[in-house]
């Protein structure tokens, strides 16, 4: 039985602009993040304070969470103390916080072991939750590595333990690089959905093999109701070889109304936004709706 309703995260603003090489600016972010407003978006990824050394894209986050309009749930992502600090001083009121199951990835991401990052952010979630701060917590590599390979789901299951015990509200588990099939999706996020009723469960997808969709309907098989998309399809960790765009949300609503599953998202408001933020990006737009839409 599938879900009757399900929550679209969009990332794009985040997961989606924080890979472009282009330079997009403030005026054109704010724009993009307006425009899925209006079509319907409840919760999103606005930014990442994030060092700009390592992300120049994001440099702009305090400005950017000062001037977007405050709807439904914006997250910002937060590596590290300092992040988190600089997030709640802007004003934000949910913070993810990310590491990766794999070491090496880990590594390379935030220049930490997988240990180190979850033993510095544990003081950082316990202060986060006194504060009342919504948190989410993205667990990459969840499938796949570009370092390390296969990782298992024993692995998942315990950094996605600790987190819990720590108290995050929301775990979004990712697969980074776009390499699990829906064999991998639907056993992965069975075991999760057994595991950790207690918190908001999210999947998260990119698409670089086509095969997102796939797995987003595997996991709607076990009951997932929550995931993360990016409009236009935009996307990609600056640190994961490899990896390209998330799956797309017009993609992804439009397979779901199509199953007369919710979302309360209007797919041509998505491609909208889509048309306002592609001027601004370094490479086509190719997603099916949003071809559509331009064909029309
Ligand atoms: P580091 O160099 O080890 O940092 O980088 P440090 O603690 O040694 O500090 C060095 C300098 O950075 C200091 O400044 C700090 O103040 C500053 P200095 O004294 O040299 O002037 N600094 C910061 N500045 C701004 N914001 C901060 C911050 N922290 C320290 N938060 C660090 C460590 C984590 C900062 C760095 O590695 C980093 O910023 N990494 C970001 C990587 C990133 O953004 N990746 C993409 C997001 S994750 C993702 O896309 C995956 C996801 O979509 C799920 C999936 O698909 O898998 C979520
Ligand atoms: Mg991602």
């Amino acid at each position: 039985i599938l879900p009757k309703n399900v929550t679209i995260i969009e990332v794009g603003p985040r997961d989606g602009l924080q890979n472009e090489k282009n330079h997009v600016d403030e005026k054109a972010k704010l724009e993009f993040i307006r425009s899925l407003q209006t079509a319907g978006i409840k919760e999103m990824e606005l930014t990442s304070f994030v060092s700009p050394k390592w992300v120049p894209q994001m440099a702009d986050a305090k400005n950017i969470v000062e001037k977007a309009e405050k709807i439904g749930r914006q997250i910002v992502l937060a590596p590290n103390e300092k992040g988190a600090d600089l997030a709640i001083e802007a004003g934000a009121e949910s913070i993810a916080v990310f590491v990766g199951v794999s070491n090496t990835f880990n590594k390379k991401n935030i220049n930490r072991s997988t240990v180190e990052s979850m033993d510095a952010l544990e003081p950082v979630i316990a202060k986060l939750k006194n504060d009342g701060i919504f948190v989410r917590a993205c667990i990459s590599t969840a499938f796949y590595c570009p370092y390390e390979g296969k990782i298992e789901k024993e692995e998942v299951i315990d950094l996605c333990n600790r987190f819990v015990s720590m108290g995050v509200d929301e775990l979004s588990v990712a697969d980074t690089i776009g390499m699990a099939n829906p064999v991998e999706s639907y056993e992965l996020f069975k075991l999760l959905k057994e595991r950790f009723s207690e918190v908001l469960l999210t999947a998260h997808f990119h698409d670089t093999r086509k095969m997102a969709i796939a797995n987003i309907f595997a996991a709607l098989q076990v009951g997932i109701d929550r995931f993360d998309t990016s409009a236009g399809g935009l996307g990609g960790c600056p640190f994961a070889p490899g990896a390209t765009g998330n799956v797309a949300t017009e993609d992804v609503v439009h397979m779901l109304a199509s199953l007369g599953i919710e979302t309360g998202i209007d797919v041509e408001k998505i491609c909208e936004a889509v048309g306002m933020i592609a001027p601004h990006v370094s490479h086509p737009i190719e997603t099916g709706m949003y071809k559509l839409y331009n064909n029309r």
